[in-house]
């Protein structure tokens, strides 16, 4: 079996991390590799409905944040376990990077707390280690490039009708996060598609996870 890789995808609304998913999925597949492709809040029947939920329902920051953790345990339990134990490679647009930015930074909600419940979610085995991605690309982008992006989308969800403001601190909480954590690799996403595609090659080809 091959060893399993956790890659997930990161940035704010309008970072255009979503459009580089085919690609990252074709090249692992070019590799021989088997891919779960997925996305947080949802990949699962029940994370999908609670989703639906999150994104356009209004609730307090408490309420968002269990939802959202409600949902990544359904997820990590049914899809994103059993994957990894297949030896997968598991591509999930967002995961718990996007709890810290978005609930933590965004919202204001504590982010100690926050912790408690990732590591509550995502805890394994005895001794509780926590499941976190192997790889995290970090789409970054200034929330002023972002929301001009933006303007031009479809109907916007509860979190891409936010200010510029909440971007900024959404954008700034990424940045804390990836300042932390050796697993980020920096896309700079203010770059045309081909090159921010590139970026995405380098920072896999540089971790030996896909040919140079
Ligand atoms: P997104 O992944 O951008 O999907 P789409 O491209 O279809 O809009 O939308 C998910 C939204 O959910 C995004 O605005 C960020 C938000 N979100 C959180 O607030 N917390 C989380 O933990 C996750 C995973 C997402």
């Amino acid at each position: 079996m091959t060893a399993p890789l956790f890659l997930t995808l990161e940035g704010i609304d309008g970072a255009g991390k979503s459009s580089h998913l085919d690609a990252l999925e074709a090249l692992f597949r070019s590799q021989g590799r088997a891919v779960t492709r997925t996305r947080e809040p949802g990949g699962t029947p029940l994370a999908e409905s609670l989703r639906e939920m999150i994104l356009n329902d209004a609730m307090d920051p408490l309420t968002e944040a269990l939802l959202v953790f409600a949902a990544r345990r359904d997820h990590i339990v049914r899809v994103i376990a059993p994957a990894l134990a297949r030896g997968d490679v598991v591509i999930c647009d967002r995961f718990t990077d996007a709890t810290f930015a978005y609930q933590g930074a965004g919202r204001g909600f504590d982010a100690q707390v926050l912790g408690r419940l990732e590591q509550w979610v995502q805890g394994q085995g005895e001794d509780g280690e926590l499941l976190q991605p192997d790889l995290t690309l970090w789409f970054d982008l200034p929330p002023e490039v972002a929301a001009a992006r933006l303007a031009d989308a479809r109907q916007p969800d509860r979190f891409e009708a936010q200010s510029t403001d909440f971007f900024r601190r959404v954008a700034s909480g990424y940045a804390a996060r990836a300042a932390g954590a050796a697993r980020f690799a920096r896309i700079d996403a203010e770059r045309g598609r081909d090159e921010v595609w590139q970026q995405v090659r380098e920072a896999l080809a540089q971790r030996g996870l896909v040919p140079a």
